[in-house]
């Protein structure tokens, strides 16, 4: 079998590129999709966790900035901007390095995971950090945008949802066809809507015999959705969905509605639990806002909602190495520490 080849390649009779057209990849795509036992055991259901920290930089969004900034590199812009919590500059920082073009972030000020502001940097991205939240940089960005020297890359740009919507094929081509149930984190409510468009068509293809209920996962202090109206001070330690205005609001809206769904809202110490059990018992880590789509499933569970023996799959959107510093938490990094000798480290561990 050939090498996976990137998402553009794979996929190309679902994308709006055409023959000839630049593609930008770096092996997107392709990532595994990890069944969960110990989150079976707990929801009755058969559930499988759809590992996107696997690739390139980490997180969702490379598929969808594979897309868009093919694009840009075919439009000609020599400089792509965005607005981010930390992911998709990670990922648009790389994807412009590829491609030789300039990249401008514009970021909440003291809200990224260190990790993510490590990418941008390595990468070459110019950052800029605003005293503001997210929905105040993406008003931004699209500001710095209406001019054509520069392309924005947030999931406003119609390519991204194009480039996210292959998840849910590769989740079709896996198993056979789409899941009863997907669950995933809303922030900016781009990948719920780009999921959704991903199986309405894969089964308008042929390629899958239904399509799934969508339930989306907010954090609480992040939760317009649930509330019904945008939130103006979001707040949550899952800083990667700290979203109050998400701007595929309709499209999310109809994800969850056509597809009889619903969006529900789990707490900050439910997201952190949740991962800390992805970590320890099925032994996937993730960053918190990733966390946030098992713990909103074990909150059905509880509630005795999650359909019995019905094929689940939960997004986790990002790698867990982004932040260590929530996942520790106040766990200090302090192994005993011994001298070089097999006994002393026997005696440690018990094990003489
Ligand atoms: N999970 C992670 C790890 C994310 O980084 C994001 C969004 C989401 C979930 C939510 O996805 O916005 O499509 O509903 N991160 C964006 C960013 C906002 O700037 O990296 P969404």
């Amino acid at each position: 079998a050939q090498p996976w080849r990137g998402i553009i390649a794979e996929y190309a009779e679902y994308l709006p590129l055409a023959d000839g057209d630049p593609v930008v990849t770096l092996g997107e795509g392709g990532t595994p999709l990890v069944e969960a036992p110990a989150l079976s055991a707990r929801t009755g259901a058969r559930v499988y966790l759809k590992v996107e920290g696997a690739n390139p930089t980490g997180s969702f969004k490379d598929r969808g900035m594979a897309v868009a900034i093919s694009k840009v590199v075919a439009a000609g812009s020599p400089t792509v901007v965005c607005a981010s919590t930390g992911n998709t500059s990670a990922s648009a920082a790389a994807y412009a390095a590829r491609a030789g073009l300039a990249c401008a972030v514009v970021l909440p000020a003291g809200k990224i995971a260190a990790g993510k502001l490590a990418q941008a940097i390595v990468h070459g991205a110019t950052l800029v950090a605003v005293d503001g939240n997210f929905d105040d940089c993406l008003t931004i960005v699209r500001e710095l945008a209406a001019s054509d020297a520069v392309a924005l890359v947030n999931s406003v740009n119609p390519y991204r949802l194009q480039g996210q919507k292959t998840a849910a094929f590769e989740i079709v081509d896996t198993l056979g066809d789409a899941p009863a149930v997907h669950v995933l984190p809303v922030g900016n409510a781009g990948n719920i809507s780009a999921y959704w468009m991903g199986y309405r068509e894969y089964a308008a293809a042929g390629r899958a015999n239904r399509t799934p209920v969508m339930w989306g996962v907010q954090a609480e202090g992040a939760a317009p959705f649930v509330k019904g109206e945008p939130v103006e001070h979001p707040e949550t330690v899952a800083t990667a969905i700290r979203i109050g205005n998400p701007a595929s609001w309709d499209l999310a809206v109809a994800a969850r509605d056509e597809s009889g769904g619903r969006i529900d809202a789990v707490s900050d110490a439910e997201i952190l639990d949740a991962q800390a059990l992805i970590a320890r018992e099925v032994g996937v880590f993730v960053e918190p806002a990733s966390a946030a789509s098992v713990a909103g499933l074990l909150a059905r569970a509880r509630a005795g909602d999650v359909p019995e023996s019905a094929t689940i799959v939960c997004t986790v959107t990002g790698n867990g190495l982004k932040d260590t510093a929530t996942a520790l938490g106040d766990t200090p990094i302090a192994p005993v520490s011994v001298s070089a000798r097999t006994a002393d480290v026997a005696r440690v561990l018990g094990l003489d």
